[in-house]
């Protein structure tokens, strides 16, 4: 299909041989160069937010680098994305599916201790470092257990926030060195059984959020004979940076005022306990974009460890809490929540370097580190794969079917005005053709209203409508300045693409907190994306769309797609392993997806290691509440009355209920 140019894009590929004119106005190309696979790079900023994980191959296809890239060393395996759904497709895997890339999940923990390890080594630091991952990031068993596989050769841990949370992460962990941090707000049972983990000989610490469970934590101690390990989380005046910063101050939900801690220093030093003090505990919220609010939060952080360390407390751990971010735009920036303005190396040299200086002033020995990095543990390692099942195709508007003299003497008079003006508009004339334009699209509705225009003409003012604006945009997207009133034109002649996803379900912060992930297409980008579009999923809620991407100067409402040939167009969502899946909801009962875990052998053969179904229709009824035997008899007695009654035929009735029972076990998604 050839597409002429209105919608393209002005491009760097494009403007070697157009240059300004000096007046303000871009000169179009005289050839425009053919589009080239850096262009797409470009487009998606794949290189920057991909960091190695991910990139176009030179067939158009997005490639997976699961052990990212290794300097110097032989180059790692790479798996063509588009090759590795067609495979899980041919296994009965279809669309939308999650793809979580195992050894991508090991590489991201093998980074974190590194650079910590690094860090560590240049500082002279005398502590060591250990991450724990909070399980609430991703619950997922598969997930949860290979965070623990692969943490184990690091020594790191595991975070439970929730009563539930801590009897997964008991059953998990099965050796005693492993740390097993207990946030969030804990009742006496909560308390009792990790008292007893401890006596067990569990290396669990309990963090004081509020000063009630102190008191608990002593009660069951006293009662089961433990001198139990404990930690206390503080509200520090430091804020974080960015949409989590409110989880810090003290006015956060959680933590200990310095004057709390103080009374739970004396209280512990009343009961000979002061020794059992071994953990202190900040969180200055997730997502920490800026680098500035990490030095601070940690300077304040080590002043208090230092002073209750001087005062008599047990203490041998710093827990710095989560917060390490994730540069889902490759910006590189603090200007919102879609980036950060360090490097986990950055981020490791602050932590080390702000708690040895304070040590060092106030003469202590370093603190062993702990960080609770959750996102940055598993964002990168899942993909979600959804696709394309039809467009609005606006673009059926671009070219206005030509009319004769008789044909358009006949016409209504504004809806003759608009195919003049189609017809006349250029770079010289364009402004005045859309004003002319606007008018006569009003006027031609006014006298529909009045019934003084048929149906079909009005048709015909839409569509040269939108072909006015689609021509009047492809000029003015290429000026430098272009007027202002033109600017809503790529919003307006947006494409809508309809995904087999729900958005509520698989990308619930994109809903919620318009939080931008990485999206787009997993092939044919060796192919100029011609057209602008935002996706719409299969729910029906006007809420479920995506309409915020990741733009080569910012963050832009509409994504550069190809046109849709009704030929399967798949496009992915890039680091959604962190908080996504557990926040995800039943919205129009569209359940959990497919998911496949792959490892990458070392020629690059993709390996499923665990398939992880989705949600059956019988099993989100479940949730809740209908009994689908229930559902399915009840159906079946309304087929056999209207069997009876002659309304139907036995073949129909047949269809009919093997649609109900097949359904009842088929995945919530259309097929
Ligand atoms: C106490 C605590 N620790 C760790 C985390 C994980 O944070 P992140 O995923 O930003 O590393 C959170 C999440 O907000 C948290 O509340």
């Amino acid at each position: 299909m050839a597409h002429p140019a209105p919608f393209a894009a002005s491009s760097a590929h494009d403007s070697p041989n157009g240059g300004s004119s000096g007046n303000g106005h871009t000169q179009l190309p005289l050839t425009p160069l053919p589009f080239t696979l850096d262009d797409a790079r470009r487009i998606y900023r794949i290189d920057q937010w991909g960091t190695g994980y991910f990139g176009i191959g030179e067939n158009g296809n997005v490639f997976v680098s699961p052990h990212g890239k290794k300097k110097g060393a032989k180059a790692s395996p790479q798996v063509d994305l588009k090759a590795l759904v067609d495979s899980l497709r041919q296994r009965g895997l279809e669309t939308p599916l999650l793809i979580r890339f195992t050894d991508i999940l090991k590489d991201r923990l093998g980074k974190i201790a590194k650079s910590f390890g690094k860090a560590i080594t240049e500082h002279n630091y005398t502590g060591n470092y250990r991450a724990v991952y909070p399980i609430k990031v991703n619950q997922q068993n598969h997930v949860v257990e290979e965070v623990h596989l692969f943490g184990k050769e690091h020594g790191f841990g595991l975070e439970a926030g929730s009563k539930p949370e801590l009897l997964a992460v008991l059953a998990i962990v099965d050796e005693d060195s492993t740390p097993i941090i207990c946030n969030g707000f804990k009742d006496s049972s909560f308390i009792e059984a990790v008292i007893l983990a401890g006596k067990l000989g569990r290396n669990i610490i309990p963090v004081v959020e509020k000063y009630s469970e102190l008191k608990l934590i002593l009660k069951h101690a006293k009662a089961h004979g433990v001198r139990p390990q404990i930690g206390v989380r503080v509200k520090l005046s430091a804020r974080g940076a960015g949409r989590w910063e409110s989880s810090s101050g003290a006015r956060s939900k959680f933590g200990l005022f310095a004057s709390e801690i103080l009374e739970m220093m004396d209280e512990l030093r009343a009961e000979g306990m002061l020794d059992c003090l071994k953990l202190l505990h900040c969180h200055v919220g997730s997502q920490i974009n800026d680098i500035a609010s990490v030095k601070r939060a940690i300077t304040e952080l080590a002043r208090v460890y230092a002073d209750l360390k001087k005062d008599g407390a047990g203490l041998e751990i710093l827990d710095i809490g989560g917060g390490l971010g994730v540069d889902y735009d490759g910006s590189k920036s603090s200007t919102d929540g879609a980036s950060i303005n360090y490097t986990l190396q950055e981020y490791a040299n602050d932590i080390v370097y702000y708690i040895k200086q304070v040590c060092d002033d106030e003469g202590i020995s370093h603190p062993n580190i702990i960080s609770e990095s959750g996102r940055a543990m598993v964002a990168h390692h899942s993909v979600l794969i959804m696709d394309v099942m039809g467009w609005t195709a606006f673009e059926r508007f671009r070219t206005a079917k030509e009319l004769t003299k008789e044909q358009l003497a006949e016409l209504t008079q504004p809806v003759a005005t608009l195919y003049e003006s189609y017809h006349a508009l250029d770079e010289k004339t364009y402004r005045e053709c859309y004003h002319d334009a606007v008018l006569a699209r009003d006027q031609a509705l006014s006298l529909f209203n009045l019934g003084y225009c048929p149906l079909k003409e009005r048709a015909m003012a839409e569509s040269l409508f939108y072909g006015i604006c689609a021509k009047a945009h492809a000029i003015t997207s290429k000026l430098e300045n272009p007027p202002e009133e033109f600017s809503h034109l790529e919003t307006q002649l947006a494409e809508i693409y309809f995904c087999n996803c729900s958005i509520f379900q698989s990308l619930p912060d994109a809903w919620a907190i318009d939080q931008v992930f990485p999206i787009m297409p997993i092939h044919r980008l060796a192919e100029e994306p011609t057209c602008r579009g935002i996706l719409a999923d299969i729910t029906c809620d006007s809420d479920g769309k995506l309409d915020n991407f990741i733009g080569e100067y910012g963050n832009k409402p509409v994504l550069d797609l190809h046109p849709y040939t009704g030929e399967r167009y798949e496009l992915a969502a890039f680091l959604v392993g962190a908080y996504q899946e557990t926040l995800g909801d039943l919205h129009n009962l569209f359940g959990d997806t497919n998911a496949v875990h792959v490892t990458v052998a070392a020629d690059g053969t993709p390996m499923v290691e665990e398939v992880v179904e989705a949600d059956t229709i019988r099993e989100v009824l479940s949730y809740v509440q209908f009994d689908p035997e229930d559902l399915r008899r009840d159906f079946g007695k309304t087929v056999e009355k209207a069997l009876q009654a002659g309304k139907l035929t036995l073949d129909e009735a047949k269809v009919l209920k093997d649609f109900y029972m097949s359904g009842l076990n088929s995945s919530t998604y259309l097929i």
